[in-house]
């Protein structure tokens, strides 16, 4: 249980208009730090005003990206109650990512504390609107100043939040995705699973080659054969190939997302077949032109379910679903956002009250 000494903003900032939030845009009032030392462990929590951090232009972080994220969210309930969505699992992912990266972790009951406190003290920024919710954005760095790699020796977790409208300008209709063949993005015995920065950072190239090609987002394949699809960087990706719904496996390479797992259980309790076996993207290419590539969505935190329209794989594109969001997408994107929001009742016990 942590000590955390509440210090919040005594001015707040103008609210922005709740239907042109964008993404990642206006942050809160206040954010959350905890120190981390080697040798005394996590100390002097408290929720202070939102401001730039001061750092050591050596801080490892800056250096050797020694760091690592998660993202999550609160809900407005129509009731304006505010809730979590599994936020243990956030908390369990972040001790698997930092455990990989030689960071320090909170243990899931201070991490969970620590989001809900934040979260409460920032209450009135949890936007009202459809569609709108307060990404929550948890983190961890190196801070010690040290030019030499090694673990570093001093860590800060932070947690900052932003009121979010969509993760794509196109919000729920189908986005354009590009098969990447050249590049890749994890390799087994790598970083492929952790939420760490330098993921995405690599991941930059290719997606700057697909908006060239008109496309929003990368689709990744496996490093070693360039053959079996992996994911969207910053989504998992699922394919609805004759009545199954396949989703890469999580073993190494993957992102174990938490909307990924919600998709998957949802999908079980339906009884619509799941496959997490490794798909080429060679059947995914045959199956759409066999007429029988039904859906193609992917999911994450941000992104919550994001229909794919199109899908750009060695000069030859897949159109699905005629552009248009197929019923296996409309359902889960129904279901999960329902019980974010409080709309349905949540019979999963996935969500958690904000006091
Ligand atoms: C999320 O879905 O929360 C993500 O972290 C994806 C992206 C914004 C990095």
């Amino acid at each position: 249980m942590l000590d955390i000494k509440l210090a919040p903003a005594t001015e707040h900032k103008a609210k922005p208009d709740e239907s042109k939030l964008g993404f990642g845009i206006y942050y809160t009032d206040n954010m959350f730090i905890v120190d981390h030392t080697e040798g005394i462990g996590w100390h002097d929590a408290r929720i202070v005003p939102y401001a730039p951090i001061a750092l050591d232009p050596a801080a490892m972080v800056l250096h050797y990206a020694m760091e690592s994220f998660e993202g999550m969210k609160a809900y407005r309930t129509p009731n304006g109650d505010i809730q979590l969505f599994r936020p243990d699992k956030n908390a369990e992912r972040m001790i698997n990512t930092n455990r990989r990266m030689c960071l320090p972790s909170l243990p899931v009951e201070d991490f969970v504390q620590a989001v809900k406190a934040l979260v409460s003290v920032e209450k009135d920024w949890v936007p009202h609107q459809p569609g709108t919710s307060l990404y929550i954005r948890p983190f961890v760095i190196a801070t010690e100043p040290h030019l030499g790699v090694r673990t570093s020796k001093t860590h800060q977790f932070i947690i900052i939040c932003s009121p979010v409208g969509a993760y794509y300008s196109t919000g729920i209709n189908p986005v354009k995705i590009f098969v990447e063949d050249e590049y890749t993005r994890a390799c087994p015995g790598g970083t492929g699973f952790t939420k760490c920065g330098g993921n995405y950072a690599a991941s930059l190239i290719s997606q700057v080659k697909a908006h060239e090609l008109g496309y929003e987002q990368t689709l990744w394949l496996d490093s070693q054969e360039h053959k079996y699809v992996e994911e969207v960087g910053s989504m998992n990706c699922f394919f609805k190939i004759d009545g199954t719904v396949y989703t890469a496996p999580t073993v190494g390479t993957v992102l174990p997302g938490v909307t990924r797992m919600s998709c998957i259980d949802l999908l079980k309790k339906w009884g619509i077949p799941v496959s997490e076996d490794r798909l080429p993207i060679a059947d995914v290419m045959q199956a759409s032109k066999d007429g029988k590539l039904e859906e193609v969505f992917g999911t994450g935190t941000a992104a919550v379910i994001s229909p794919v329209g199109e899908l750009r794989y060695e000069g030859d594109v897949a159109y699905i679903n005629n552009g248009e969001i197929g019923e296996i997408s409309h359902k889960l994107y129904d279901t999960l956002t329902g019980i974010q929001w409080g709309i349905i009742e949540d019979d999963m016990g996935w969500t958690v009250k904000v006091d």
